[in-house]
């Protein structure tokens, strides 16, 4: 009778380990994520597209343009994208005469191929357009916005909302206390009021990229970071501020709310910290990025909201999916990114889904089949490349099929790494994928680029599964 017990106990031990998330403090929370992809190590977008919907609980991706391989990688996924103009498109098209049909000529050439295969939720005119110091880009900013929303309409895609980015200069210079933050003069008449009625209108957010990695001191890190801190006091609202970043939200809703719109949703744009920066430079490295992250997270998607805005959730963005090393400027540019380009975390944010640490098993196209991989059966089949398939299309598979499957094998020291060319790599990874979903054979086309066989393909201590 005892062993029994002790067995169901140890059992009952053994199921609540598992069922415990490895990190209680992390949230799991759905979440959007910026992908800019200024650099040369990046694997495929429809790799990113896949692995973000199968193994992540990221539900948005915003782009900095409308780049139509990173659009159609995500047709078919969970996942709903922000899409941007670039600024210098904008003058065109809040031309009174031409504009509009300038706006509907860019919707029917970058968006309507795409939608709503892809669902492109946001049009986003331009980044930071305000911190121009071209005049008339400025001007055109509204009347652009005005005029895409109308031609979205009128090309039959009325949910895809429009708004822009700013930056956080809009707002006067200030003591830091949240209830004495506006507009700054000349926006806060001019400017901001009709852009927050055509907000209200059009049901669109008001975007706004905080950073307090670009407004932080050492004294301040704490408060920066989400890190226990003094806080500061609002006096006029009797309200305390443990964060830098709910400060800077409750500052834009102040100064949205002066003007007569507190009501307007207000999306997060971007906002991130680095992992690496300037030698020497204080308060920078994994643990920040995480902690700011983690901090930023529970604000915008728990529902706990800001101490002006309590219970508000609040679209966002993180800043950014991958480091982008062709980036310029300082060296913290470089390091926002919070997968490596093998889509190990670079630190831990807990948006892997937790059933990572199992056996994923996940469908390559979201429908077709959720069928458990078959066990080892005789007359085996193997998917492996074509011998006239080019370096490039196998070098797409491998970054396709590495998203789904263990691709440690054809890693240095990996069994398969030898023979050490793409050929051979790809073979195995596409013969994984092959597997893991079914053996159909669509399962191995890869656009015409894989094959099936009856010979096993493995050799010396690689095996090929079957
Ligand atoms: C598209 O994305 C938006 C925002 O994430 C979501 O609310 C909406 O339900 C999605 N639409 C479809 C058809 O999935
Ligand atoms: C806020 O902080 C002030 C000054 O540190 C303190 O006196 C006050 O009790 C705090 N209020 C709340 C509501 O926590």
């Amino acid at each position: 009778m005892l062993p029994l017990l002790l067995l169901l106990l140890l059992l009952l031990l053994l199921l609540l380990a598992a069922a415990a998330p490895v990190d209680a403090a992390v949230p799991s929370l759905p979440v959007g994520v910026n992908y800019g992809a200024n650099a040369d190590n990046l694997p495929s977008p429809t790799a990113v597209a896949s692995f973000l919907a199968t193994h992540t609980t990221i539900n948005r991706i915003k782009l900095f343009d409308a780049n139509p391989a990173f659009i159609s990688a995500f047709a078919n996924t969970p996942i709903s994208l922000a899409v941007s103009l670039p600024n210098s498109a904008l003058p065109s098209l809040a031309d009174r005469q031409t504009g509009l049909d300038a706006a509907r000529q860019w919707v029917r050439d970058n968006l309507s191929p795409h939608v709503p295969a892809t669902n492109v939720s946001l049009l986003l005119a331009g980044n930071e357009i305000l911190l121009s110091t071209d005049k008339s880009l400025i001007l055109s900013l509204l009347p652009a916005m005005r005029r895409l929303a109308q031609a979205l309409r009128l090309e039959g895609l009325p949910h895809v909302r429009v708004s822009t980015p700013h930056y956080l200069g809009i707002l006067a210079p200030s003591d830091g206390i949240p209830s004495n933050a506006r507009f700054r003069p000349g926006y806060d008449t001019k400017l901001f009021p009709p852009m927050l009625q055509f907000h209200r209108d059009t049901s669109s957010p008001f975007m706004v990229n905080p950073y307090p990695y670009f407004s932080y001191r050492p004294e301040t890190l704490d408060y920066a970071l989400f890190r226990p801190n003094r806080g500061i006091y609002d006096p006029n609202t009797k309200l305390n501020y443990t964060s830098m970043f709910e400060a800077q939200m409750d500052a834009i809703y102040t100064a949205m709310k002066r003007l007569g719109y507190g009501d307007v949703d207000i999306a997060v744009g971007e906002a991130g910290w680095p992992t690496q920066a300037e030698p020497g430079q204080v308060g920078v490295g994994l643990r920040e990025a995480s902690d700011f992250n983690e901090g930023m997270l529970r604000v915008v998607s728990s529902g706990k909201g800001t101490p002006l805005m309590p219970n508000r959730k609040f679209e966002t963005y993180i800043f950014s999916l991958f480091d982008e090393n062709q980036k310029p400027g300082p060296i913290a540019e470089r390091h926002f990114g919070i997968l490596n380009p093998d889509f190990t975390p670079i630190y831990d944010l807990g948006l892997l889904r937790q059933s990572e640490s199992g056996a994923p098993n996940p469908s390559p196209n979201p429908s077709p089949n959720p069928t458990p991989k078959p066990a080892p059966s005789g007359g085996g089949k193997w998917c492996v490349a074509k011998a006239s398939a080019s370096d490039t299309d196998l070098q797409n598979n491998i970054n396709y099929a590495c998203g789904y499957v263990d691709c440690k094998p054809i890693q240095s020291g990996g069994a398969c790494f030898d023979p050490n060319n793409v050929q051979s790599h790809a073979a195995f990874v596409m013969n994984a994928f092959y597997q893991d979903n079914g053996r159909h054979d669509y399962n191995c086309d890869f656009k015409g680029t894989g094959v099936v066989t009856s010979s096993d393909p493995s050799y010396g201590s690689c095996k090929y599964v079957s």
